[in-house]
């Protein structure tokens, strides 16, 4: 077991491909209305939690909450791949204009394995080639998150050491 040291009051980015497990990790060690997902921001304001058009709206949205949360001083886990840098600047700055520590932490599976799940899913429809693009920018992700302005970073790789993390909030 892992415990991975969390600031209590932090903007948590959790950061991984399609399939990386990222709700389902969300689900284990959170509260349900601590996690913001992208996925269900877009079903807010779409109806469709796939609807990639609507991602704009949903993250404006989502930030508009998740400013609210901050502002009472209350843990929020942001719920979205977050291999673009433009996401991750987002999150940065939202964090730092409420004084809140940025975190990250990586579910780093390996495309196969994301891909397997992916497959077997009915809510998933895309093509490989978005996975590999994701795991392309997933990549480039590792090296910059320090220097993004992420304090907190932790980065887990593979099943095992994913499914074996625990959280452990600090004061
Ligand atoms: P997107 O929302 O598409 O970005 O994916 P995600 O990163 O949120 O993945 P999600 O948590 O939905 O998990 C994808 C699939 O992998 C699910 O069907 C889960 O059953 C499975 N899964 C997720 N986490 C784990 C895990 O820790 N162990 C195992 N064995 N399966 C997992
Ligand atoms: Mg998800």
């Amino acid at each position: 077991m892992t415990e991975l040291p969390v600031p209590a009051l932090s903007l948590v980015a959790l950061v991984g491909i399609s399939g990386a497990g990222k709700s389902t990790f969300a689900g284990r060690h959170f509260a349900p209305s601590q996690v913001l997902s992208s996925d269900a921001f877009r079903a807010m304001v779409a109806d469709d939690e796939t609807d990639q058009s609507a991602s704009a709206a949903a993250f404006d949205a989502l930030y508009y909450v998740a400013g609210k949360r901050l502002a009472a001083g209350r843990l929020t886990v942001v719920d979205a791949t977050h291999v673009q840098e433009h996401a991750r600047s987002s999150l940065v700055a939202l964090a730092r204009a409420h004084d809140v520590l940025p975190a990250a932490i990586v579910l780093d599976l390996p495309e196969d394995e994301a891909w397997a799940r992916t497959e077997a899913r009915p809510d998933r429809s895309f093509g490989r080639a978005v996975l590999a693009r994701q795991s392309r920018d997933l990549r480039r992700t590792l090296k910059r998150l320090n220097r993004e302005g992420f304090r907190t970073v932790h980065v887990l790789r593979g099943r095992e050491e994913i499914e074996a993390a625990t959280i452990r909030l600090q004061p």
